[in-house]
């Protein structure tokens, strides 16, 4: 615990209010990561969001996949309702949606090609073209953006080799800007698949990227 008294009403931002140190309030350390087995309910939700190996062709649900298909319908009053895991289910599988991949979910849910269009590119969550192993998103929202998301992102660009939007050469990394993630006590937020960090300063980003490229490793 820190001997400096609490003083400030919040993060006041710059205005010299009180006298605690950057490392003070926000940690010298990421917090960490989601367990990709889900762990905490809250984290349940977006279990398993995306994972690193997938395929582009992968049959639609079946096997395990039809199991978890037919349970989420059983969830709603009409099949068309389950349009959202459906599509979540189906990127989790091939890693984007495709026209195809929305066309097959299409005709699956019985609605019409246009309307899972419309839904599917409205929501930044679908992929509607393929990322990398890793989709690294950097809230630069304005919580994050006053505590350096600039920085954080510059640094993965750097590490990863690579462009914003775009993927690696070795098909590893797709870095984009993220709105926010809802973790806006914990700047600067970054969550990568299905995994939150917070705290990420951009001191921490080659440690982030060196541990990524171990697990594809392992
Ligand atoms: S502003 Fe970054 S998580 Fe909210």
């Amino acid at each position: 615990m820190s001997d400096v008294p609490f003083r400030n009403p919040g993060w006041a931002g710059n205005t010299g209010e009180f006298d605690l140190t950057e490392e003070q309030v926000r940690g010298t350390d990421f917090v960490g990561e989601r367990p990709p087995e889900g762990g905490h309910p809250a984290a349940a939700g977006t279990y398993p969001y995306q994972r690193v190996e997938r395929d582009p062709d992968a049959p639609l649900f079946e096997g395990p996949y039809k199991e978890r298909f037919e349970k989420i319908l059983t969830r709603y009053p009409t099949k068309q309702a389950a349009l959202l895991p459906a599509l979540a289910m189906a990127q989790e599988l091939r890693g984007h949606l495709s026209p195809e991949t929305m066309n097959e979910v299409a005709d699956l849910l019985e609605l019409s090609p246009a309307y899972v269009r419309g839904v599917a590119t409205f929501y930044t969550m679908y992929n509607k073209r393929p990322v990398g192993r890793y989709l690294v998103q950097v809230c630069t929202n304005i919580s994050c953006n006053l505590c350096g998301a600039d920085d954080v992102l510059e640094a993965f660009l750097r590490y990863t080799d690579t462009e914003l939007g775009e993927t690696s050469e070795d098909g590893n990394f797709t870095v984009i800007e993220a709105e926010c993630l809802a973790a806006c006590g914990f700047p600067t937020c970054v969550q990568i698949n299905e995994r939150y960090f917070e705290n990420v300063t951009a001191g921490d980003v080659p440690r982030i990227v060196e541990r990524l490229k171990a697990e594809l490793e392992g």
